[in-house]
């Protein structure tokens, strides 16, 4: 069979080929393969390796030569808030001389002023600006994203929030997962009422459902956020109507989210900057992907989380940006694996498991992405550099030189 696109001479070509969830040492396991080709038909890969190719040229397959470039797959970034009005620049740099981040929240900054100015944006005015984002994030060489609601807090505005994204993923190349987000915070007009608006999340949650909106339900458990007894009964609630199960756990404050992921079999538990000792021992060899996002910790001036203890107990580590306006305001993917790489002591091939394989499994999508594999999609990323360790080590700079996205080129430098 030829292929429709070849790529040869590929300086070196990187997947993890383990079953995920790729857990402790497996995470450090990736193919390196020199000078190999990659070929690609109708959408998919057909085939790679290091030997003949010659087979696959036709008189119709265009054959690119890629002796400077080094490849990888498609990055997949699966915990952002994309879509959200605004910005808040200003409560970053509070943030940075030492206020704290749930101090803001508390008086009605943070979270809230974004819900304030998301609810009063147009679809349209949303769907710009989250499209521009998405430019930039598949520039980074990010394929695949989950986004999440959570700047409504009311009905009209959640709905319109998580059908932007369901009109991004028709038109734009980057996949997107939703993620349902009502429970992101108790909303002003719910604030002597929490029990009422808990109902009106569970209430939301059906018509979402029927909807067809969202892939899964995300709870931001925290201190005078939503608390254990309301996180639980909206996760459980969630699992029973057939979502899958992401929850912001330990983020800020030692609460037990950890171990109530686990319990609840969550697909993802994420941030754990304050995860306790006892929650990451119960993670070894479980389903649940430990979520990280180093860029958080970045600009609320918290510690990273403990990257390295994790995957040396065994867990299955995905990390991923955070994008928001508020705790993580930056579209450059490669910035988390930057960090993941200096701040969390992981190893380059660590990352790339972190950012490929594991996010695509807890996403419900590794049949179809995450590594470089025959029959998968050709999300690729081809990038200017003699390694991946350079990739990562040389901050600021962008190297990516091409990105496929389903065998079709979508980005190029
Ligand atoms: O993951 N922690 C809750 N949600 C986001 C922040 C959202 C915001 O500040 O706007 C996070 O950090
Ligand atoms: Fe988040």
């Amino acid at each position: 069979m030829t292929a429709d696109i070849l790529l040869t001479h590929i300086h070196k070509l990187y997947t993890s080929s383990s079953k995920p969830p790729v857990h402790g040492k497996k995470m450090n396991e990736v193919v390196c393969i020199d000078d190999a080709f990659l070929a690609i038909k109708a959408e998919k890969i057909l085939d790679f390796g290091s030997h003949s190719f010659l087979e696959y040229i036709g008189s119709m397959t265009e054959v690119i030569d890629c002796h400077k470039l080094i490849l990888t797959p498609g990055f997949i970034d699966s915990h952002t808030h994309l879509v959200h009005a605004g910005s808040r620049e200003l409560e970053s740099i509070q943030i940075a001389n030492q206020i704290p981040y749930l101090e803001i929240l508390k008086h009605g900054g943070g979270i809230l002023s974004t819900v304030k100015e998301t609810r009063n944006a147009s679809f349209d005015e949303l769907y710009n600006k989250a499209s521009i984002v998405l430019d930039r994030m598949l520039s980074f060489g990010v394929t695949t994203i989950e986004a999440k609601s959570g700047y409504g807090l009311d009905v009209l505005t959640e709905l319109k929030q998580l059908e932007v994204v369901k009109s991004l993923n028709l038109k734009h190349p980057i996949d997107i997962y939703s993620t349902y987000l009502g429970a992101h915070a108790i909303p002003k007009e719910f604030k002597d009422n929490r029990d009422e608006y808990t109902k009106l999340v569970l209430d939301q949650m059906k018509k979402i459902k029927e909807l067809n909106l969202a892939n899964a339900v995300d709870v931001f458990f925290e201190t005078d956020v939503f608390n254990y007894q309301e996180t639980k009964h909206i996760l459980e609630k969630a699992k029973g109507l057939g979502f899958r199960i992401h929850l912001h756990a330990d983020e800020i404050t030692s609460l037990g989210g950890a171990k109530l992921g686990i319990e609840l079999k969550a697909n993802s538990i994420d941030h754990l900057m304050a995860i306790s000792d006892d929650d990451i021992a119960l993670l070894k060899d479980t389903n649940t992907v430990c979520n990280l996002l180093p860029s958080t910790s970045f600009f609320l001036n918290k510690p990273f989380a403990r990257a390295r203890f994790l995957i040396d107990s065994s867990a299955a580590v995905a990390i991923s940006s955070d994008y928001n306006p508020g705790s993580a305001p930056s579209e450059n993917f490669q910035f988390s694996m930057q960090l993941a790489l200096f701040k969390m002591k992981l190893s380059p091939y660590e990352i790339l498991s972190a950012t490929t394989i594991n996010p695509a499994y807890h996403l419900g999508i590794d049949k179809e992405a995450g590594s470089i594999s025959i029959g998968k999609k050709a999300d690729l990323v081809l990038i200017e550099a003699p390694n991946l360790e350079y990739f990562y080590v040389n901050v600021g700079v962008n190297h990516v030189s091409k990105v496929y996205k389903s065998g079709k080129l979508v980005f190029s430098n």
